[in-house]
């Protein structure tokens, strides 16, 4: 009897889990689900964040920070050579560390380092900069490329983060990002509820 329990057990689990597996796959923007006309709006705010300079140019490709958008007077590789690190980490090279110059608040003088916590480039696979709505909205989707989150785990970085959050508050005459943390959540949130529709690539 006791066996018995024992070897219906997994089988049991199994039956448990079928519902909750179901439920997470449509998730997934299954085509029926998909209600591009609630949800692209809601991306559009999305992107308007993502691809601002704030944001993107913590969000390279390369080995290279940005200073674009107003303020810098054009768009440029960031001064003092600073580079992503030759250990891939985005810390910077040993002897000039992000951190030599960011500390974890802005520097009040304008044009002064800002600053936040563990202030480091976002892995080169999260790339933002330069990149179109369609491929930010690709690669957002993508854990292989977005440090293995969910979308609800992109969402809670956008509200939680604190990197993130600078870009709110980024100091000395800097542009802030469009709206705000609660906001991008809130139609990140929508956008999923809409199936998470990405427009067509251009
Ligand atoms: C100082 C550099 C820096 C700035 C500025 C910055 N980020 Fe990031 N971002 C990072 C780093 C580093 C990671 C990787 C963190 C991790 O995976 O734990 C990251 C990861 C992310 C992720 C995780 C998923 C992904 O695919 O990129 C999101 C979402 C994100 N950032 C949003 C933003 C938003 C929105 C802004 C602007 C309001 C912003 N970031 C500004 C450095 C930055
Ligand atoms: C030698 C000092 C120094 C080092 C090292 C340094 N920075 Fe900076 N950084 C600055 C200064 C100064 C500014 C502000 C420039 C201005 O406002 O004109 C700045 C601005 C920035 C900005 C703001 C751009 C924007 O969109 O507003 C980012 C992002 C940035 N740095 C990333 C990094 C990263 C990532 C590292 C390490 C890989 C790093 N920095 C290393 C001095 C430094």
């Amino acid at each position: 009897m006791r066996k018995l329990l024992i070897m219906l057990t997994p089988a049991a689990i199994i039956l448990l889990a079928a519902p909750f597996a179901t439920a997470q796959e449509s998730q997934q923007p299954a085509p029926a689900a998909v209600d591009t006309a609630k949800g692209l709006p809601e991306w559009d705010k999305v992107y308007a964040v993502f691809s601002h300079p704030r944001c993107a140019d913590c969000h390279v490709a390369d080995d290279r920070p940005r200073w674009s958008g107003a303020h810098y007077g054009g768009t440029r590789v960031h001064g003092f050579n600073v580079q992503r690190g030759a250990d891939g980490s985005g810390f910077g090279n040993p002897g000039l560390r992000c951190t030599t110059c960011h500390f974890s608040s802005n520097s009040k003088a304008l044009h002064g380092p800002p600053g936040a916590e563990n202030w480091h480039l976002a892995p080169a696979e999260m790339v933002w900069f330069g990149k179109s709505s369609a491929e930010i909205c690709a690669q957002i989707k993508d854990p292989a490329r977005n440090g293995g989150r969910s979308l609800q785990d992109v969402a809670l970085h956008v509200r939680d983060d604190k990197l993130v959050a600078w870009g709110w508050a980024p100091g000395a005459d800097r542009e802030p990002a469009p709206g705000s943390a609660e906001e991008t959540y809130t139609a990140i949130e929508n956008w999923m509820a809409a199936g998470a529709p990405c427009p067509a690539a251009q």
